[in-house]
């Protein structure tokens, strides 16, 4: 079973996530910088006297996709317990069964795409 593991977390939690993600030795991460809200829709900030509403914030994806359900829960409790600071914003951590992978370089699928040659 192929599984991706989609986490969104705070930009100040990069590093630690990116960290702890390459401690328990994932076969590969993508990351992107995405605007983001959640069940607070933002919040008020005031800027140059007047209150805008801020409603996207900056935030971090990452994605990872992995090869079993006890790679998926290593994963996810690797990124909730990186980007935790308790206060709301935290983030949210997502995961789905996805329908194939290939590695371009020898055409290999599924499991086999994923497992590294070291
Ligand atoms: N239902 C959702 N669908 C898609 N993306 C979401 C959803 N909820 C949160 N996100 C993404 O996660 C980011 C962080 O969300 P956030 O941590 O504020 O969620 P929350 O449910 O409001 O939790 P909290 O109460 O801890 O703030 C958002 O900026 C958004 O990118
Ligand atoms: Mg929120």
């Amino acid at each position: 079973m192929l599984i991706k593991v989609e986490a969104i977390v705070r930009e100040e939690k990069y590093e630690e996530v990116k960290d702890a993600l390459n401690k328990i030795q994932v076969n590969g991460i993508t990351v992107c910088q995405i605007m983001g809200c959640g069940t607070q829709r933002g919040y008020k900030e005031v800027v140059r006297g007047a209150e805008i509403d801020i409603y996207l914030k900056p935030k971090v994806k990452f994605e990872i996709v992995v090869s079993s359900e006890e790679w998926e829960k290593k994963v996810i409790d690797a990124i909730q317990a990186a980007a935790y600071t308790g206060d709301v914003g935290d983030g949210k951590i997502f995961s789905y069964e996805i329908r194939s992978a290939m590695r371009i370089r020898t055409k290999e699928t599924g499991y086999d795409a994923l497992q590294s040659e070291f």
